[in-house]
């Protein structure tokens, strides 16, 4: 498991965690992301239970795991959490989970100690350091119902969960940063059209977003934009034909 520096001042540090070569073939690549400021540190949709000890491995080279008091969650799905029960095992004594409250019962499946701080549909914020505050986005239906993305506007970084994922062939994952926008688009269009549910939610969310100061969005999946490529993704999610659903029907929705 490889990590990656996305920003770095002082104690306030943004984290990248993925690329593990040892990652069995049938695992979806995932990223896990890790906010660390003053003594608090949160873990980003750290990850299923497959990649717990790899992830493990990694982090503890780079964090005090005594730090770790808050666990975001994007949304529901497996390869965001499985791991939860594992994660609170070794995260510090008391740990809250951040997820949306439409989740929580479910999620708790995976879970039934876990501490919920259910965050409503609107959002909420997180105080990780006397400077910084992270503000906990809506990003419902893209692709989750309820689901969230974390803008932190110090670091002026923003984790958009499965949002601008990408999956890439293993010999294209030399670095976390996307280089080439036109050439990666080819890697995010199929994930993207099949799973945003609205593009109403993705007009929304565009607007959102577009009035925040972001050098660098990190999705769960794929590469990290920074610079002008942040634009470049915000303008292609926009004009991607999203959202009807019809096509997985094949034949029986086309003959209507
Ligand atoms: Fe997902
Ligand atoms: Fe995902």
């Amino acid at each position: 498991m490889k990590c990656f520096k996305l920003f770095s001042q002082g104690d306030h540090r943004w984290l990248a965690f993925g690329q593990d070569r040892s990652r069995p073939d049938s695992i979806t690549d995932t990223v896990q992301v890790v906010v660390t400021a003053g003594n608090n540190t949160m873990l980003l949709d750290p990850g299923g239970i497959e990649i717990f000890p790899s992830m493990m491995g990694a982090l503890v080279h780079e964090i005090d795991m005594e730090t770790v008091r808050h666990i975001f969650l994007s949304h529901q799905d497996p390869d965001v959490g499985s791991g939860l029960a594992l994660w609170r095992q070794v995260a510090a004594p008391g740990t809250v989970i951040h997820l949306a409250q439409l989740w929580t019962g479910y999620v708790s499946h995976f879970d039934a100690e876990a501490k919920f701080a259910p965050i409503p549909d609107q959002g909420g914020e997180v105080q990780l350091s006397g400077s910084v505050r992270l503000r906990l986005l809506p990003a419902h239906y893209l692709h989750s119902p309820a689901n969230f993305c974390v803008y932190d506007p110090v670091a002026r970084v923003l984790f958009s969960g499965d949002i601008g994922a990408a999956q890439l062939p293993g010999e294209k994952l030399r670095d976390i940063w996307v280089s080439n926008f036109a050439e990666h688009v080819q890697y995010m269009s199929g994930f993207h059209r099949r799973f945003m549910g609205s593009r109403e939610a993705r007009d929304a969310w565009i607007e959102m977003v577009s009035a925040l100061a972001i050098d660098v969005i990190v999705p769960q999946h794929g590469l990290a934009f920074r610079g002008p490529d942040v634009r470049r993704f915000l303008d292609w999610f926009a004009e991607l034909p999203i959202g009807s659903g019809l096509e997985a029907f094949g034949n029986r929705a086309a003959r209507k």
